[in-house]
This record gives structure tokens, C-alpha cells and sequence, in this order.
């Protein structure tokens, strides 16, 4: 077996549901300020006492369901976060213990919202090589407890949630390819400047919070996704003419029409959760993917290319038949 392939997906958003109007009455700001500049509606946001683990876990069972694959049929689990339950375990561990898949491998990547991405390559390579038969990949994060919520400039643009996947060892593609990138150098235009050996100030303010340059981070967004996804294009012999489907981080509505425009993709074949997610960092790709799954647009046999950009800065792109 050559290639690796989705089974199947999941999904899942906390209940709690913050509008861009519940927003007005928190910061200096205003629902058409907010929905004119970046499309967002309304984002999720978990309960107090609800973790990246418990939401990742609700993605993973609804993926295990639809794939129809027990959780001890799993060989390899991966989630991608930033917003881990603990230091240490990994959100995988908890999972697979919640999952009951003891033994196989668990562990986090690490690579804000090009997380599921880079995961996805990861399990996407593990099977390829024969070291794994069925993987579970996992984008979850609970993005809300690093936001400041009195910074208007970043509060307005997260949200929580999880997405997952089964992905297993086929003949057929399947992944076709993937293309992963990071260039440190601007890690202080997206960052959260607090940590395990770096320290927590807690008489700051902003200790353990986003700080975001969003202008910069925007135009470094729209240039790289399309970039990105030429790249992997060409490195397949296809063109945006193969392409039926999109599947872009889902970070703002302008950065998603810019990409599409740049890369003469018609906005119909662009699948777009960024008005009622907003941006859940390593769950948005699998969350926007799932949503296409389930309401029948993305079909069996059909070309999707997924691509993403974050924080470090890191991106990357998974073209694939699903
Ligand atoms: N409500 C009202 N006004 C706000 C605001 C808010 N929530 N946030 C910022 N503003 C103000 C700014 O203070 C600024 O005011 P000034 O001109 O008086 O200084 C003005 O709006 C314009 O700010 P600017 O940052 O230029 O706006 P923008 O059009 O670039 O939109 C973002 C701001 C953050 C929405 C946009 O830059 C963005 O989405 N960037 C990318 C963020 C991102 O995707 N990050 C994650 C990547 S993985």
C-alpha cells in the first residue's frame, strides 16, 4: 500500500456561541466593524471547565463513527494544538486514554494554525513508510484562553473548536502531496510571548495573551497562501483548473477572497466557515473540511487542496483525492 487516504471526518464547536454584538459591550468596537473587516459573525467559545481534550475527543468519536473504525484499530494518534490541556501529557495521550487505543503512538505538533497540516503530513508519511496502517489526526484548541479579551485588535478573531480524521493506508491516492514551510524570522509579527522557560509575567498584562500585527500578518497571508498554493500545484503536474475544492485556513473572510483572486479560483469552489468559526487556529482546516463532507459539496473522487498559515511563521498545503 503507496498511499495514504481520509476515511472519514468530525467535527465539533462548544455550545457557548459569542456574537459580534456581545462583542461591542466587551471592547471598543462595533458588529459591522467587525463583519466588514474580516467576515466574521460569531465564534464559539468552550465552557469554563470544557478543555482542547474534550473538544478534540468529541471530533475523534464522530470521525471514528463515520469511518466506522474502533478506537483500538488505531495505530497512530496526532493532534495538532497550541493550546494544550497540560504542559505535559500531550493532548494524544489524554486522547487515546479516553479513546481506550492504549499503545499506539500519541503525540502533539505544534505549529499554531498550520498545526492539521503539518499532522496530517506527519500521519500522511508514517503510512507511506508502512510504520502505521490507521491514523487519527486531530486539530483542536481552546484559542479563547490565550486571548486578551480587552485587546480589540485580536479578541474579534478566535474562537474554539475541533476538527479530526481517519486517515488509512490505500493502494489509491488518496494524499497526493504535501509541502510544509516555516521562516522564523517573523515570529514577532504573531506570537504569544510568555512560556515554560521563557517565563509567565502575570504582572503584565499581555503575559501569556496573542500579540498580533495584523496589516502585516494579513499581506504576509494572502501572499504565501497562493504561493503555497502554486507550489504544491506545479510539484503535481495540476493546475487550479484540477482543483474542485479549497479548503483554506479560515483566518479572515478578506485574506480567503484575496488568496482565491490571486489564484483566478472562482469564490463557489472556495469552502469558507470563517463567519460562524472565525479563527480556531489548528481546528480550522479539519472544521471547514468536515462541514464540506457533511453537507455534500466535497464528493468521493474529488481533488481538495488544503493549505494553511500561521503563527511562527509557519505554512503548508495537502492536495488530495477524497
Ligand atoms: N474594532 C474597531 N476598530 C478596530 C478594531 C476593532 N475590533 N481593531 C482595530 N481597529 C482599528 C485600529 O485601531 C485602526 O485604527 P487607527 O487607524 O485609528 O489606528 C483601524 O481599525 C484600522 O486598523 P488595521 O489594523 O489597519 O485594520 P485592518 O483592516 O488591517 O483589519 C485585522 C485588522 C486584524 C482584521 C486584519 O489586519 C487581519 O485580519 N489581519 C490578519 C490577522 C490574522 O489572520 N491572524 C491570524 C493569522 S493565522
Amino acid at each position: 500500500m503507496k498511499y495514504s487516504k481520509i476515511l472519514a471526518t468530525g467535527g465539533y464547536l462548544p455550545e457557548k456561541v459569542l456574537r459580534n454584538a456581545d462583542l461591542e459591550k466587551m471592547v471598543a468596537t462595533s458588529a459591522e466593524w467587525i463583519w466588514e473587516r474580516t467576515g466574521i459573525e460569531e465564534r464559539h467559545i468552550a465552557a469554563p471547565q470544557e478543555t482542547t481534550c474534550d473538544l478534540a475527543e468529541q471530533a475523534a468519536r464522530q470521525a471514528l463513527q463515520a469511518a466506522a473504525v474502533e478506537p483500538a484499530a488505531i495505530d497512530l494518534i496526532i493532534v495538532a494544538t497550541t493550546t494544550p490541556d497540560y504542559i505535559f501529557p500531550s493532548v494524544a495521550s489524554q486522547l487515546q486514554e479516553r479513546l481506550g487505543s492504549y499503545g499506539c503512538a500519541a503525540f502533539d505538533v505544534q505549529a499554531v494554525c498550520t498545526g492539521f497540516v503539518y499532522a496530517l503530513s506527519i500521519a500522511d508519511q508514517f503510512i507511506r513508510t508502512g510504520a502505521t496502517r490507521r491514523a487519527l489526526v486531530v486539530g483542536a484548541e481552546t484559542f479563547s484562553r490565550i486571548i486578551n479579551w480587552q485587546d480589540r485588535s485580536t479578541c474579534i478573531l478566535f474562537g474554539d473548536g475541533a476538527g479530526a480524521v481517519v486517515v488509512e493506508a490505500a493502494d489509491e491516492p488518496g494524499i497526493l502531496s504535501s509541502r510544509l514551510h516555516a521562516d522564523g524570522r517573523h515570529r514577532e509579527l504573531l506570537w504569544v510571548p510568555a512560556g515554560v522557560s521563557t517565563g509567565y509575567d502575570t504582572t503584565r498584562q499581555n503575559a501569556a495573551y496573542v500579540a498580533m500585527s495584523g496589516s502585516e500578518v494579513f499581506k504576509f497571508a494572502v501572499n504565501t497562501l497562493s504561493r503555497i498554493a502554486r507550489e504544491i500545484l506545479e510539484a503535481s503536474r495540476m493546475t487550479i483548473a484540477d482543483i474542485d475544492w479549497l479548503v483554506p485556513h479560515q483566518a479572515n473572510e478578506r485574506i480567503l477572497v484575496a488568496t482565491a483572486r490571486k489564484l483566478h479560483l472562482p469564490l463557489e469552489r472556495v469552502i469558507n466557515t470563517v463567519s460562524t468559526h472565525a479563527n480556531t487556529s489548528a481546528a480550522s482546516v479539519p472544521l471547514a473540511l468536515d462541514v464540506a463532507v457533511r453537507d455534500g459539496r466535497i464528493q468521493r473522487g474529488d481533488t481538495v487542496l488544503l493549505e494553511a498559515f500561521g503563527g511562527g511563521f509557519t505554512w503548508g498545503a495537502v492536495l488530495l483525492n477524497y
